[in-house]
């Protein structure tokens, strides 16, 4: 297992423009709305395994458990500094993270821990998936500059982590039941939590459906959410001897970031 190492990224978010990927405002409400869900989704992700960490006694795993936990924490506190960005932008982001937080709050506090934790081991299959697209259709190069250098490192860290879930789920309790009830679990949270909050972005747009759909129409078909992240997900996820480290990616995120000039900052001593 590669180890995982937390890097603080330095970055101005202040300069993203309003329209930052492609200069299209559905692309960039659709990437917004999945930002928007970070910042809680990865503290729940971080909950959700630490709650195992004493149940887990493989050194190696333990070690990248710690490693998740600060990428994880600090992924979570730059997407909150995107939030308020989104606010200093004039988007009204409050109300819908505000029923976000409580509705999935509540349903954590209402889910055993076991079923917490397939559900994230499936949430970061699906943002494994993500990021590699991120860099496999070369998505990042039509996003603004400073939201480049953040999804990079963002992107890079989830391929790196991609395991991490999956193996705390297998060592607690490797029923194949379980992980498909996560699956199913995580579909529906990030699929519905995801265009509810694209939605009410796209609404502050006030262009028109008519424009939405010339936008969204407008995608290349291997560049769409649902078939790119969710189905190709799922259909993986189903398999009974599936394991992320079966998507041969690691070597993708340093890759690209040699092609563009570009390097990840470097690990700081500081895990969590
Ligand atoms: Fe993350
Ligand atoms: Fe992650």
């Amino acid at each position: 297992m590669n180890p995982i190492v937390p890097r603080d990224l330095d970055v101005d978010l202040a300069a993203v423009p309003r329209h930052w990927m492609a200069n299209n405002a559905t692309a960039t409400a659709i990437s917004n709305g999945v930002n928007l869900l970070f910042p809680h989704g990865e503290r729940f992700f971080v909950r959700s395994v630490n709650y195992f960490r004493d149940q887990v006694k493989d050194p190696a795993l333990r070690a990248a458990m710690k490693g998740f936990f600060g990428q994880e924490g600090r992924h979570a506190h730059a997407h909150d500094e995107l939030n308020a960005v989104l606010r200093a932008q004039g988007f009204e982001v409050d109300q819908f993270l505000d029923r976000y937080k409580r509705l999935s709050s509540w349903l954590e506090a209402h889910t055993p821990p076991k079923l917490n934790l397939a559900v994230t081991a499936a949430a970061e299959h699906f943002t494994a998936i993500l990021a590699e697209g991120a860099f496999s259709h070369d998505i990042l190069d039509r996003a603004a500059p400073e939201m480049r250098q953040l999804l990079a490192w963002h992107a890079a860290e989830e391929i790196e982590h991609k395991s991490v879930a999956f193996d705390a789920l297998r060592t607690i309790d490797p029923s194949y039941a379980l992980r498909i009830a996560g699956l199913v679990g995580a579909t529906a949270l990030l699929g519905g939590f995801w265009l509810w909050a694209a939605i009410s972005l796209i609404r502050q747009e006030h262009q028109g459906a008519a424009r939405t759909w010339r936008d969204l129409s407008g995608i290349p078909a291997e560049e769409r959410v649902v078939s790119r992240v969710f189905l190709r997900g799922i259909r993986q996820y189903l398999a009974r001897d599936f394991h992320p480290s079966h998507n041969a990616n690691d070597r993708i995120a340093s890759d690209w970031m040699a092609a563009r000039g570009m390097s990840l900052p470097g690990a700081t001593s500081e895990a969590a």
